[in-house]
C-alpha cells in the first residue's frame, strides 16, 4: 500500500461541490459529513482519508502538513497569506465576490470609518493600499448585522446573489476580488508524494467545469 494521503475539506458547500471532482479522481467518501460525527472520513481507497474542518482552518492544516492537500476559498487563502502552500488549480466552485458593502448612498464619514469583517488582513490591505484610514473590527460571522446596529459603517464579506445584503438594506459598494475555491497542496507533500498528487490533480483538472 502506498503512503496515506489526507485531504482537508470543509462541510457544506465546499464538500458538496468538491465531491464530483474527487470522484473523477477515484476518491469517493464512505461516510457523509452531514450525518456522521467523524472528523476523519474513510474513502473507497483505503489509503486516502478526508479530514473535515472549518473552512478557515483548511490552509493551516495543509501548511503544517497535517493534510497533504485541501480545498479552500480564495477569500480564505488571501486572508491566510498562502505560506507553505501551492495553489495549482482553480476548481471553479463556490464562486462569489469579496466586496465592501454598506448602506447605499450614505455620505462618507469624516472621521475614520469602522469596517466589520472576518477578513481583517485583507481588509486592512485593501484600505491601506488606497491610503484610506479605517478601523477594522474583527467578527466571526453575520457581518451584515454590524452596520444595522451601529457597530460599523461598512462590512467586507463575500457576496453571491446579493440577497443577504438586500434583505438587510445594504448594497455592494466596492469589488475587492473574484472568489472561487482552489486546490491547495502542502509544499513538502508535493515533493514526497509527487506522482500520486500529480495524478489526482490531472484527473480533477479534467473534471473542472469552465
Ligand atoms: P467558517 O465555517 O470557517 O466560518 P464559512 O461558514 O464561510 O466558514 P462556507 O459558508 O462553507 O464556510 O463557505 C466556504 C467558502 O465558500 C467561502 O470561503 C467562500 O469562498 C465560498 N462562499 C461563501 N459564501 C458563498 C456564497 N453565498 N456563494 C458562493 N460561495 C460562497
Ligand atoms: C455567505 C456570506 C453572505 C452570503 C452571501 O454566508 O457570508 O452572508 O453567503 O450570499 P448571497 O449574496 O447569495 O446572499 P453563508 O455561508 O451563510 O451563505 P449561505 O446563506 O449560502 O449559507
Amino acid at each position: 500500500m502506498s503512503a496515506p494521503l489526507t485531504i482537508a475539506l470543509s462541510k457544506g458547500r465546499i464538500f458538496k461541490e468538491t465531491l464530483p471532482l474527487l470522484a473523477a479522481a477515484g476518491i469517493v467518501p464512505i461516510d457523509d459529513p452531514d450525518t456522521s460525527r467523524k472528523l476523519i472520513l474513510d474513502t473507497q481507497q483505503a489509503d486516502v482519508k478526508l479530514v473535515i474542518i472549518r473552512a478557515t482552518d483548511v490552509p493551516t492544516y495543509v501548511q503544517y502538513g497535517a493534510a497533504d492537500m485541501g480545498v479552500a476559498g480564495k477569500d480564505v487563502l488571501l486572508e491566510h497569506g498562502g505560506e507553505g502552500l501551492y495553489e495549482p488549480l482553480d476548481l471553479n466552485i463556490a464562486r462569489c465576490r469579496l466586496m465592501v458593502a454598506g448602506h447605499p448612498g450614505q455620505p462618507p464619514r469624516l472621521s475614520r470609518p469602522r469596517v466589520a469583517t472576518k477578513y481583517a488582513n485583507t481588509t486592512r490591505r485593501w484600505f491601506a493600499d488606497q491610503g484610506r484610514q479605517v478601523e477594522v473590527i474583527k467578527l466571526y460571522g453575520s457581518m451584515e448585522l454590524a452596520p444595522l446596529v451601529g457597530l460599523a459603517d461598512y462590512i467586507v464579506d463575500v457576496v453571491d446573489t446579493g440577497n443577504t445584503l438586500k434583505a438587510n438594506g445594504l448594497a455592494p459598494l466596492e469589488h475587492i476580488a473574484d472568489i472561487s475555491s482552489r486546490l491547495v497542496i502542502n509544499k513538502a507533500a508535493m515533493k514526497m508524494k509527487h506522482a500520486r498528487i500529480k495524478a489526482i490533480m490531472a484527473r480533477m483538472a479534467a473534471a473542472v467545469s469552465v
